[in-house]
């Protein structure tokens, strides 16, 4: 049966983004008959500026019936000034609420072309395969009451409230157990414990749920630890649970070790596997508009896509075969740009990767064919039609 992906371009670089990772769909439904349809939606400051909300009805009611949804970014400076409850962001956190996307799946990955573009010395990130395991539909993001009060004094005060109940806890854990056991069985679970209530029955939890994967080594670190862990030792890590903003902050931190946070994906889901997929970067508006920012991240969110989502890993396998191609072929936007290296722009790296998808397969069928332009032909000359509504 044909699946229903639900585009979001969003803002900043979003749309630029999520327009290469669209070529590689259409080129996996016209050369690989993967059965899909897209529809495109908007969200965020897009949503705002076209219909005044950051979650559109019809958008929140097409997510509910797609069975996958790819998200380029949300946010930019023109939306800063309104009052939270109506930033381009609360629309991504409107999605992942109401479609309960609690388990965020966020790999950093380091590939080994670019050791040397990663901050750290090649000899600490060579091999670095992390899973850091985020929730994502509670803590202090959704923890009520909140919001800026008037003292008596006349001084304002901002609150959140961080709070995670047992079952909130048990569901996220299940979800890093099992990754961990398709891992290297080595999970470690990230709070707290020292300082806040919340988090200390986090990881009460965490060993008691333990005791169902006796498989799985469970070990436990303050939030502190792990953000100096990961610059000091990253490998130490196989899979990493933790809480939403905790998660927030050591995915960006692990994204660095990996050379560039626009090379990592992500994968946001629910109990039954439906998911959206964006990278974990941001709509970086101060490239948006320049053709220069780095589709990778999405590209490879539509490879995690296929494998959670979508029941095909033999075609996420060979997204991320491609992706490493053009990474040999040194091929760089500026992000992850390294001397020797070519600089090309944003339509050229995802033309880059629907041709290597291209070229493995015409080899694979041993055709002899001529490869100029692999790209241009596989996607037609029209692009893809933004039909937002
Ligand atoms: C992320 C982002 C979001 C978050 C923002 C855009 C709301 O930073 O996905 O990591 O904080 O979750
Ligand atoms: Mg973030």
């Amino acid at each position: 049966m044909t699946k229903k992906i639900l585009v979001l371009p969003g803002d900043g670089i979003g749309p630029e983004i999520v327009q290469e990772a669209s070529k590689v769909l259409k080129c996996l439904k016209q050369e690989f008959a993967l059965d899909i349809e897209l529809e495109h939606a908007p969200i965020g400051g897009a949503a705002i500026d076209a219909l005044g909300s950051p979650l559109p009805q019809k958008t929140l009611a097409l997510a509910k019936e797609c069975d996958a949804i790819l998200l380029g970014a949300v946010g930019g400076y023109q939306w800063e000034s309104l009052e939270i409850s109506m930033r381009p962001e609360k629309g991504l956190l409107g999605l992942r609420s109401e479609l309960t996307l609690f388990a965020n799946l966020r790999p950093a990955i380091l590939y080994p072309q670019l050791a040397a573009a990663s901050s750290l010395k090649p000899e600490i990130v060579s091999g670095l395969d992390i899973m850091i395991v985020r929730e994502l539909t509670g803590g202090i993001y959704f923890g009520q009451p909140r919001g800026i009060r008037r003292l008596e004094n006349g001084e304002k005060e901002g609150f959140n409230t961080l709070v995670y109940n047992e079952s909130e806890i048990k569901r996220i854990g299940r979800s890093a157990f099992a990754a961990a056991q398709k891992r290297n069985k080595q999970l470690c679970s990230v709070d707290k414990a020292n300082v806040l209530e919340c988090t200390e029955l986090w990881r009460e939890t965490m060993t008691e749920l333990a005791l169902d994967y006796p498989d799985v080594e469970l070990t436990h670190m303050y939030v502190d630890n792990a953000a100096m862990q990961l610059v000091r030792a990253p490998k130490q890590f196989d899979v990493i649970v933790t809480t939403n903003m905790f998660g927030d902050i050591l995915s960006d931190c692990a994204a660095m070790l990996t050379g560039s946070i626009g090379m990592l994906p992500s994968a946001s889901l629910d109990a039954n596997n439906k998911g959206m997929y964006e990278p974990i970067h941001g709509s970086a508006p101060d490239i948006a508009g320049q053709g220069i920012a780095n589709p990778l991240a999405t590209i490879l969110s539509v490879a995690m896509m296929l494998r959670y989502s979508l029941d095909a890993p033999e075609l996420a396998a060979r997204i991320e075969r491609a992706v490493a191609t053009v990474l040999d072929e040194k091929l760089r936007t500026p992000d992850i740009h390294t001397e020797e290296c070519r600089k090309v722009g944003t339509e050229e790296m995802g033309d880059a990767v629907v041709a290597s998808i291209m070229r493995e397969y015409w080899h694979e069928a041993g055709m002899n064919q001529n490869l100029e332009n692999t790209a241009h032909e596989c996607i037609g000359s029209g692009g893809l039609s933004n039909n937002a509504d």
